[in-house]
């Protein structure tokens, strides 16, 4: 009985931290690759931000960040890396060639958004960001698990 009790005891003291390693438990390229896409997401957040106010300076320089990691993504799938917690799909490694193209996809679709913001064109601006959320869903349409 009392052994048990240790035994459970030590469970409570521990679950917690099996619980946070198994949420950022991600190690190598597949931590990088996820922390790149982390600062993604954040970069879309605050172009978004910066639209409403017509800070097209800030816009260029979070964009050419987004189309920087849209160049080297593909580097950043070796064959193969899709241990848990990843949610690479298989698909990218049967069709690397569309990944590869919808990562480029990424790419001209952030171009688009560089350049209609130092055109300081806001309707230009709009479709740019329009283009780069719809290239990012697309790709983890067809290439990430969720
Ligand atoms: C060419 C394909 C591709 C493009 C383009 C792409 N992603 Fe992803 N994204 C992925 C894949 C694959 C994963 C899963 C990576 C893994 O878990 O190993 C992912 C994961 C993520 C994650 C999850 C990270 C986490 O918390 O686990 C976020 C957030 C994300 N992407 C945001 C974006 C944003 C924002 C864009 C566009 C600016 C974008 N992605 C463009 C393929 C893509």
């Amino acid at each position: 009985m009392k052994k048990s009790f240790t035994l459970f005891s030590l469970l409570l003291i521990t679950a917690p931290v099996t619980i946070a390693l198994a949420h950022s438990g991600a190690t190598g390229i597949v931590k990088e690759r996820v922390d790149m896409f982390k600062k993604n997401q954040g970069n879309l957040k605050a172009i978004k931000s910066h639209i409403g106010s017509e800070d097209y300076e800030s816009i260029v320089k979070l964009a050419d960040e987004i189309r920087d990691w849209a160049v080297k993504m593909p580097e950043y799938f070796p064959e193969g890396s899709n241990e848990k917690p990843s949610e690479a799909s298989p698909a990218i490694w049967t069709d690397f060639d569309g990944f590869k193209n919808a990562a480029m996809k990424n790419e001209t679709a952030a171009k688009q958004l560089i350049d209609a913001a130092k055109a300081e064109d806001q309707k230009a601006v709009v479709d740019g960001f329009k283009a780069v959320a719809v290239s990012c869903k697309s790709c983890h349409q067809s290439y990430k698990l969720d």
